[in-house]
């Protein structure tokens, strides 16, 4: 839908996830408004007065219109958002933008990389490809500073039933695996027994970066990886240019590229794009 006016949605309730994280339960205020979403799709949050940011759906809407998102208080819309009161109405527009690429993963080795925040737009799709159960296996290995930052504990327990699961965090003697992602991605690759062919990435852009290379030394091609990428948003339908990168609107033509196309992009381009973590 490529309407700019937000559909009314009231903020039904939430509850803490980690530190500063919540999980926020909405509810379309017409069922109808939203009645097909993709895992990575995206809608935008309107806070009356206050602004709108990008979030994806956890859950999408069901046949009530309720949905779930897990946000991160991080700057002023999300700030705001911490302070309403459930009951409380607030706008919402989307779904937008590309989703994961559900159908390729079928019959694949898949891995998910998540870092920080960057598993919230992976939770949909976790949940999507355990309920298909089309692929060959499934592994997630996500990273984050320290056992108060880490997010989805209970979900990622429940899903440590289903599929191989690795947490490594930054600060030392809190879990198994110390470091970042890509310090413990030769462990994890060990464990695993079977080099993945699909790999799928979101978080810090420099961990993407890095991750992305490791694999493609390794040998997995470039077209077996994907990411999903952050840019501040205002429009979301590819008119007002504030995602705008690399020739490409990442609104309409992402969040989520494959990481040889985000390349092609990228060539002769003086925006180094990825390698600047902070260019949010
Ligand atoms: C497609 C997509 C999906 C997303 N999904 C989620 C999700 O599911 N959950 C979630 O928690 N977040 C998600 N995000 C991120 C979320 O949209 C941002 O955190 C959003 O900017 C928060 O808005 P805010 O007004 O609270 O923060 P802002 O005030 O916009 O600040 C956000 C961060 O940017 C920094 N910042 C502020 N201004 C600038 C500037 N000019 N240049 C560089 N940095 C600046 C701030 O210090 C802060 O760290 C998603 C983003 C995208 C693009
Ligand atoms: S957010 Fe306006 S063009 Fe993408």
């Amino acid at each position: 839908m490529l309407s700019l006016t937000p559909m009314p949605t009231e903020l039904v309730s939430y509850y803490n996830d980690s530190e500063d994280t919540r999980h926020f339960c909405f509810r379309l205020l017409d069922p109808e408004a939203i009645k097909k979403t993709q895992p990575g799709q995206f809608f935008m949050l309107h806070i009356p007065g206050i602004g709108a940011a990008p979030f994806t759906f956890t859950t999408p809407p069901d046949s009530r219109g309720v949905f779930y998102a897990l946000i991160k208080s991080v700057g002023k819309v999300t700030r705001a958002l911490f302070n309403q009161q459930a009951g409380t109405t607030l706008g919402v527009r989307g779904p937008f933008g590309t989703g994961w690429p559900i159908k390729t993963l079928a019959g694949q080795r898949i891995l998910i990389v998540a870092g920080g925040c960057g598993i919230a737009p992976l939770v949909n799709l976790t949940e999507t490809l355990l309920q298909q159960n089309s692929y060959q296996s499934l592994a997630l290995l996500y990273g984050a500073g320290s056992q108060k930052t880490e997010m989805l504990k209970a979900q990622r327990l429940r899903w440590q039933q289903q599929m191989p699961m690795y947490t490594v965090l930054e600060a030392p003697g809190q879990s198994e695996l110390t470091g970042t992602p890509v310090d413990v991605l030769d462990t994890v690759l060990g464990q695993l027994g079977e080099f993945p062919t699909a790999l799928l990435l979101c978080g810090p852009e420099i961990m993407m970066q890095k991750m992305a290379g490791k694999f493609i030394d390794k040998g997995l091609a470039e077209s077996s990886i994907w990411l999903s990428i952050e840019r501040r948003m205002h429009c979301a339908v590819g008119l007002c240019g504030h995602c705008y990168l690399h020739h490409s609107y990442g609104c309409a033509d992402g969040p989520t590229y494959r990481w040889d196309h985000y390349q092609q992009l990228s060539a002769g381009d003086t925006d180094p794009g990825l390698v600047i973590p902070s260019q949010i």
